[in-house]
């Protein structure tokens, strides 16, 4: 804890760690105003010898506080234990045994998620739209597409579970075919990946041939199958201002490809496609501009934080345009900086994020929106895909639709580093 808490919340967190981190037979409960003395640990560990598998607790003799102090303590304590109507002790040292500790956190399905990734070498990806009890509870790694595209491929165990939308779990599948990728929500698509099928693509190439076609990873494997090369929100601008050529299709985001069509205007055109997500394609440059308005009528200065899946107006009246992650961390650099009037165009993960992390008080304006697809796994659902996945939270591919689609995400890591 970072701060100094009620002691029993400091307590409780430190076990909660300890039973979901290590491997332990006892724990001993010590305060930090450094009066606790050898001999009376020795004790302690003594007496638990003769009886291992208890929980023991001994009496603290020694206490330094003033005689005013000790009267209003001992006046607490009666009180106390008239109340309970049974004898409290107080002042104790307590060395538990790890079954007990274990035993409170048993029925926590985290901690149930915990111990079957550690048993069965499991490497669990949530997306940072995922919520806080995944992000924080059971998480190894948490990030934006393209960083967990490269934590799927890199990491050692033979089992990736995939915490969020299905085009992640492909992708995971595709950079380590040989691995076995668990996906607990088969029914969380994506409204830009349902945008747009294989059959579109050929088409579009057919429409332009020779025209270099790079898909958003927000795609189904077969779609990426048939492209140049996959780009993501952290490196779409510098990927596809390296393609070949004066020309190139962008699918299937058209408001990111309106953007990157103003970004590359003069020098190459953007045949665009039609999809959108609905999440991001909610804000408006308008509504900016009025909060903007608002906020400086009261001496605010608004820093304004904006997905490039917004609209070009969005990103036109935006401070800051980046990934999920890259907007966590302009936020939390911000908020160091003291600029803490922030407003965040994006799912609201991000604000969870910001707001659970950011050691300096913020203020967060305007709205977020939730996107149902990404909060349609819960902690649940992890649970019974580690225990026994249903075929359908098995991501299969065709072994040919994996290979064509490894060589655009293949390219998409060779350009963006
Ligand atoms: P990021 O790669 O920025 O996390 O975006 C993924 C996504 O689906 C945003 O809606
Ligand atoms: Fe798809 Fe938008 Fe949801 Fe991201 S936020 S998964 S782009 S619908």
């Amino acid at each position: 804890m970072k701060e100094n808490r009620v002691h029993q919340r400091c307590i409780a967190a430190g076990l909660k760690y300890i039973s979901k981190n290590e491997d332990f037979d006892h724990v001993i409960i010590m305060d930090a105003d450094g009066e606790d003395r050898p001999e009376e640990l020795t004790s302690l560990f003594n007496k638990s010898k003769e009886n291992p598998s208890k929980t023991v607790t001994l009496n603290r003799k020694k206490r330094s506080e003033g005689p005013w102090f000790k009267f209003l303590y001992e006046i607490y304590c009666i009180l106390i234990n008239l109340f309970a109507m049974k004898k409290i002790r107080f002042g104790n040292y307590s060395l538990l045994n790890s079954r007990h500790i274990n035993k409170i956190y048993d029925n926590s399905i985290s901690y149930q998620i915990n111990q079957l990734k550690k048993k069965n070498d499991v490497f669990l990806i949530a997306h940072s739209y995922q919520t806080p009890d995944i992000v924080y509870g059971v998480a190894d790694s948490v990030s934006d597409s393209y960083s967990l595209s490269k934590a799927a491929r890199d990491a050692p165990q033979q089992t990736i579970l995939f915490s969020s939308v299905r085009f992640m779990a492909e992708t995971a599948k595709i950079v380590s075919p040989h691995k076995t990728v668990l996906h607990p929500s088969p029914e969380a698509g994506c409204t830009l990946s349902d945008s747009i099928t294989a059959e579109d693509v050929r088409e579009l190439k057919s429409r332009y041939p020779g025209v270099p076609v790079a898909c958003y990873i927000n795609t189904s494997a077969e779609v990426k199958a048939e492209v140049d090369v996959c780009v993501t929100s952290s490196n779409y601008l510098r990927i596809c201002e390296k393609l070949p050529g004066d020309r190139l299709i962008f699918v299937p985001d058209q408001l990111m490809g309106k953007h990157l069509a103003e970004y590359l205007a003069g020098r190459k055109e953007v045949i665009n496609y039609d999809g959108e997500c609905y999440v991001h394609a909610t804000f408006t440059g308008e509504k900016i501009r009025s909060w903007r308005e608002r906020t400086a009528e009261q001496g605010i200065e608004l820093q304004v934080l904006s997905h490039p899946e917004c609209d070009a107006d969005v990103i036109a009246e935006s401070d800051i345009v980046g990934s999920s992650e890259v907007l966590r961390e302009e936020a939390l650099r911000l908020g160091s900086e003291g600029k803490s009037d922030i407003m965040l165009i994006t799912e609201c993960g991000t604000a969870d994020r910001v707001r659970a992390e950011s050691e300096n008080d913020l203020n967060l304006i305007g709205t977020c929106v939730m996107c149902r697809y990404m909060k349609m796994t819960q902690l649940e659902d992890i649970l019974q895909a580690l225990r026994d996945p249903r075929p359908e939270q098995i991501i299969e591919l065709n072994e040919e639709i994996i290979q064509r689609a490894q060589r655009s995400l293949d390219e998409m890591f060779r350009l963006a580093e």
